[in-house]
């Protein structure tokens, strides 16, 4: 793992989506281990407070392949050439906002490296999502996190990822 702060190398960017914190949680360790940019991206529509409303709504996206507007002010990738994408493990998928964003933008000759959050239930392809998602990019290996990590466990994890992924 190298912090890039070189006046010619591009930073590292963070891109997070979580809707209970637990991926908030690893995005904010992985900026400190790396001192990347970290940016949070929120649907323009909250999702329901209540779980069967939450569930029925997620199933639904995810079937219709739905992809939900973002509020103002998501990141944009230009200027990067590597960038952590991170989204909760939503019924063995990517949530629906990070892969709205992720379809927005041109990824062409971008290094991405997936991470999710996830409880120890359904697996999540996340990578070969991803790699769906966006066309041109090279997608490292996933990186899944139990919610219940601890900070060590946690950081050890990503220190040991982000140097199989040359970063
Ligand atoms: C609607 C919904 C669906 C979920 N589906 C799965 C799943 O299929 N597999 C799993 O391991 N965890 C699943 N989880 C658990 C979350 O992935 C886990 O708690 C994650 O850490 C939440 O991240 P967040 O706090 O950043 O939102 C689900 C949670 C919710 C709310």
């Amino acid at each position: 793992m190298t912090a890039r702060h070189g006046p010619t190398e591009p930073g590292l960017l963070i891109v997070s989506y979580s809707y209970t914190g637990h991926t908030r949680r690893v995005a904010r360790a992985l900026q400190q281990l790396t001192g990347g940019e970290w940016r949070e991206i929120y649907p323009w529509q909250p999702y329901p407070m209540a779980f069967p409303a939450l569930l029925r709504q997620v199933k639904a996206e995810i079937h219709a392949g739905r992809r939900p507007s973002l509020l103002p002010g998501a990141p944009s990738p230009q200027g990067y050439t590597a960038v952590c994408v991170g989204s909760p493990n939503w019924c063995g998928a990517i949530a629906p906002p990070m892969a709205s964003w992720l379809s927005q933008h041109d990824w062409a000759g971008k290094k991405i490296l997936p991470f999710y959050s996830h409880c120890g239930g359904v697996p999540c392809s996340m990578r070969q999502e991803v790699q769906r998602l966006c066309p041109g990019a090279q997608v490292t290996e996933a990186l899944g996190v139990l919610d219940t990590a601890g900070p060590d466990a946690l950081a050890a994890k990503l220190a040991v990822w982000l140097a199989a992924a040359g970063e």
